[in-house]
């Protein structure tokens, strides 16, 4: 997809983080945008934000974990512009400490939310491109967290390695019947957003009574700090997200770095070893 001028983009968790910067980036390629998040008083204020400098923009409040309000979003585009042609299944939460701690709302959480939100976009929306037959394009928002199985963090990376098989997968099926629909993965290290306060947006119905567990605690006091360290900024994500776009390119790995860990992980796979520890930097593991 090389144009976005007058095009139509629908992004989720485009109240924050990512999103929001997609959106901004969006705007200021002319695009008409279609945002959606569960937080609809924020979404507002992006949206006003947006508007009051020039752009065509809707807010659509979404649960992307509710498969009903994902079909809903799609009608609203529709009705609205017409058409889609750029798709940002951003929308994530994390939920971290060790694995056998997590309890069922955190899985249903989190996997209703990264795996299910992604799933639903692509059921929706994919079929709406097809039909159209002119380019567009599908980003899967994972992170390295799906090509890497950093510890404390068991429910997220499984959630992000599934959208990793989800989107390689989507990129296979997609050859088989169009030149004009691509798709890519993106997976980013740490970067300042939202994503460390993102209880502030888990349903009531997947609540936890009880209160966090020591790992939990930790593991959170953690990943608030390497979040607040990630020296690129969501701008930045954008700006490499869209080159992805615009080049068709499949795979975004924002932070390079990370490499030399994705290696090990798969030459640990190559030659049968126990996984390697990528929270220690493959140069100094011994
Ligand atoms: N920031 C990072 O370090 C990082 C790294 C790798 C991957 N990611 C991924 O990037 C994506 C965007 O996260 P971010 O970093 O911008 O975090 P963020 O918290 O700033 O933004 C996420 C947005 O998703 C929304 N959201 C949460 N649950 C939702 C639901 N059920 N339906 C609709 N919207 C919902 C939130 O309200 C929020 O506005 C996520 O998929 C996250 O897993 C983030």
């Amino acid at each position: 997809m090389e144009r976005f001028d007058g095009k139509v983009a629908v992004i989720t968790g485009a109240a924050s983080g990512f999103g929001r910067a997609f959106a901004q980036k969006g705007a200021r390629l002319g695009m008409k945008l279609v945002l959606a998040d569960i937080d609809g008083d924020a979404l507002g204020d992006v949206v006003e934000t947006l508007t009051a400098a020039g752009a065509d923009a809707i807010a659509v409040p979404t649960d992307v974990s509710d498969g009903g309000a994902l079909e809903a979003l799609a009608q609203r585009t529709l009705d609205a512009y017409g058409k889609v042609h750029l798709l940002f299944n951003n929308a994530g939460v994390g939920a971290s400490g060790f694995v056998w701690e997590m309890s069922a709302s955190d899985w249903s959480w989190v996997f209703g939310v990264n795996v299910m939100g992604v799933a639903h976009g692509v059921r929706v929306f994919t079929p709406i491109m097809l039909r159209q037959d002119e380019p567009a394009h599908i980003v899967n928002t994972a992170s390295v967290a799906g090509l890497i199985s950093p510890p404390a963090m068991g429910v997220y990376n499984a959630s992000k390695h599934a959208v990793v098989a989800l989107t390689e997968t989507l990129y296979h099926d997609l050859r088989r019947v169009s030149g004009q629909v691509g798709c890519s993965l993106l997976c980013p290290a740490f970067v300042p957003t939202g994503i460390a306060e993102g209880e502030r947006a888990r349903p009531a119905r997947w609540r936890n009574e009880a209160p966090p567990s020591a790992s939990q605690l930790l593991a959170a006091r953690e990943l608030r700090k390497a979040v607040r360290s990630g020296k690129l900024s969501a701008a930045d994500i954008a700006e490499a997200t869209f080159d992805a776009v615009r080049e068709n390119r499949f795979y975004v790995v924002t932070h390079p770095a990370i490499m030399a860990s994705v290696r090990v992980r798969h030459e640990d796979i190559e030659y049968m070893r126990a996984p390697s520890d990528p929270s220690v930097p493959p140069d100094s593991a011994g």
